[in-house]
């Protein structure tokens, strides 16, 4: 039967534990922090990083509660080489269609610039088929594995996700391109 996340929680951040099971996490626009909660719950040393800090505050309360600890730092998708380190686990769920097609190849550039090697990229957004979403870039078939060509990908998957109920109460599915990239 099919089941509906009470928050959207994508599936792709579950499917990390099939290759990675320690490690340094950057959760690059991390929102509701509920991936780098959940992270850091396996064990994984997670890092938060959004435009603003304006979450953080609540994220770390609820880590500390379950006796995990999470850092924070405010950042952009777009200079992540400003933070002077890399990480084994670089994940950017649902952000990349935020951007404007011209800042797609930069974004991604600077997700793999603070990967370590050997490391991963864990990267999801949403595609073309989205009918009546308004966001400024989606992403066509096949385009996000394209930045990849010179890394391994060990798992990629594009179709519909969900079902998940936002914030307001509303049940949705949205077209997606997830993708799990490693360094090589
Ligand atoms: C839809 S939420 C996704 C949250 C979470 N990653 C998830 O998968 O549920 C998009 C997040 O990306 C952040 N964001 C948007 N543009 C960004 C940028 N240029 N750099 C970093 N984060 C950005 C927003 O502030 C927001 O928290």
């Amino acid at each position: 039967m099919e089941t509906i996340a009470k928050k959207p929680f994508a599936k792709i951040v579950k499917n990390i534990l099939d290759f990675r099971q320690n490690g340094t996490v950057l959760d690059v626009g991390t929102g509701d922090g509920q991936h780098a909660l959940f992270l850091a719950s396996q064990g994984f040393e997670v890092t938060i990083l959004d435009t603003s800090d304006e979450k953080f505050k609540k994220i770390i309360e609820l880590a500390t509660t379950q006796g995990i600890q999470i850092s924070s730092v405010v950042g952009d998708v777009l200079a992540l080489h400003t933070l002077g380190k890399s990480f084994d686990i670089v994940v950017c769920t649902s952000v990349l269609h935020f951007l404007t097609a011209d800042k797609i190849a930069m974004a991604i550039e600077q997700l793999k610039a603070v990967t370590h090697q050997n490391g991963i990229n864990v990267v999801s957004a949403h595609t073309i088929n989205n009918e009546g979403e308004v966001r400024p870039h989606f992403f066509a078939e096949g385009e996000l594995k394209k930045y990849y060509e010179d890394w391994n990908i060990l798992y990629e998957w594009e179709g519909l996700g969900g079902p998940f109920e936002t914030k307001t109460g509303e049940v949705i599915q949205r077209h997606r391109t997830e993708l799990i990239a490693e360094n090589k």
